[in-house]
């Protein structure tokens, strides 16, 4: 047991339960096997000889963060044209920096929503083979859409035969498309149900897929026990990904009451992604995005931020999602204000990041709050992040599963 062996501890102020709200004071973390064997006052506490005692007095402890929208080998200065300039080697080596810019912002688990060319399983497994440093990733390998779709490639004329990995039409091309995903490293399945904002061509209030492809493709992927994100602005696109079964609907923007309370009714997780706007508006431009897609963003923009508030209320369950890969990897903590901005509590705003995401990601039993049995993904902030959201733009301590990354200094 703990008692016998050498452990690590971790002591800190505070340890904030994330299932009620609850700051615990003088918490001393018993670490094993990068597993949660004990929670423990420090007051109290006999450190023995030869244990390791991480000492973060001054800080609060909390479970680490969890995005359930990145793109970790998407680079926010390289959209539109310029994004066709890079092979899949090259975008899969960006990936690696980016991921250690995610883990170091606090994040130890990130949903990957679509990369080429299986990048991101290889990214995910050179993590987990210790060759690199980066979050704990579910990853959806190539997102699945129609063709001309905003999950395809729609920048080249016809005679380049240009077109994404993930193309599929009709309810059985789906479903091999699902299968081949799966074959080749995917943990989750992504698809697009309306057009989208970067996408050239496409109408982002438009379906895309009929009820019966997307139900296809979530029927398929739920029988081999994967669970789907669907990207979806448009109000029909949204419904019917609901209808069809989906388990989170990614962006939301033009959703209305009725669509909200089926959320409500189905469980399905909303992973409005509320800060990129800011981005793609502010320094969108500069970075390649096409002039038509600057013109999407302003109309989605400020009614998805209103929609948030609406959902908010109605009591949906809301993971924390924010497209990093659209803006700056590392920068993802900066949604957390805005969340609060439109309508939810800290807490909520955390829980969003922490146990909502953990059950969206069928982890609840391993992930998303610090207690005993749980992995240890810990990080610590100065401060109350329930006072003060903005604390958790500035992490000081970094450990995913048992293991520090990040030091304080
Ligand atoms: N990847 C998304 C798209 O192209 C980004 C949308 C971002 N805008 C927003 N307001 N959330 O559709």
């Amino acid at each position: 047991s703990f008692l016998s062996q050498a452990n690590t501890l971790v002591k800190a102020d505070a340890m904030l339960d994330v299932n009620n709200g609850k700051l615990i004071k003088n918490p001393l973390l018993v670490i094993q096997d990068g597993k949660i064997a004990a929670i423990e006052n420090h007051k109290k506490y006999v450190v023995a000889d030869g244990d390791t005692l991480i000492d973060l007095s001054g800080h609060t402890i909390m479970p680490g963060l969890m995005d359930m929208h990145v793109h970790l080998t998407s680079d926010a200065t390289q959209h539109g044209y310029r994004r066709l300039t890079s092979s899949l080697p090259r975008v899969t080596l960006t990936g690696v920096k980016h991921a250690e810019q995610t883990l170091m912002a606090g994040f130890t688990t990130v949903r990957n929503v679509g990369a080429p060319g299986f990048a991101d399983v290889a990214l995910k497994d050179a993590i987990n083979d210790g060759d690199l440093v980066g979050p704990r990733m579910f990853v959806a390998g190539r997102s699945i859409g129609v063709t001309g779709g905003h999950c395809d490639n729609n920048f080249l004329p016809f005679e380049y035969k240009a077109k994404s990995g993930g193309v599929a039409d009709g309810p059985w091309e789906v479903r091999a498309k699902v299968r081949e995903n799966i074959k080749y490293g995917a943990t989750v399945i992504k698809f697009c149900a309306t057009g989208g904002v970067l996408s050239k061509g496409t109408k982002v209030g438009v379906q895309q897929y009929t009820f019966d492809e997307m139900s296809a493709l979530i029927e398929e992927a739920h029988m081999r026990g994967l669970t789907v994100a669907a990207h979806a602005h448009g109000l029909e696109g949204i419904n019917t990904a609901i209808r069809a079964g989906v388990d989170s609907v990614e962006h939301v923007s033009f959703v209305d009451d009725e669509t909200i309370k089926l959320a409500k009714k189905m469980g399905t997780y909303f992973s409005m992604d509320i800060y990129v706007t800011e981005y793609i508006l502010g320094e969108g431009e500069k970075a390649g995005i096409l002039e038509e897609s600057l013109n999407k963003e302003r109309k989605v923009g400020s009614i998805q931020r209103e929609n948030f508030r609406k959902a908010v209320k109605a009591g949906v369950n809301m993971v924390f999602g924010s497209d990093a890969g659209v803006y700056p990897h590392g920068d993802n903590p900066k949604q957390f204000s805005r969340m609060v901005q439109f309508g939810m509590t800290p807490l909520q705003a955390i829980q969003a990041a922490t146990i909502n995401s953990a059950s969206l990601l069928k982890q609840n039993e391993v992930l998303g709050s610090l207690e005993e049995g749980k992995i240890a993904d810990i990080i610590a902030v100065k401060g109350n992040p329930l006072d003060d959201i903005s604390v958790l733009e500035s992490v000081s301590f970094v450990m995913k599963e048992g293991r520090v990354f990040k030091q304080l200094n």
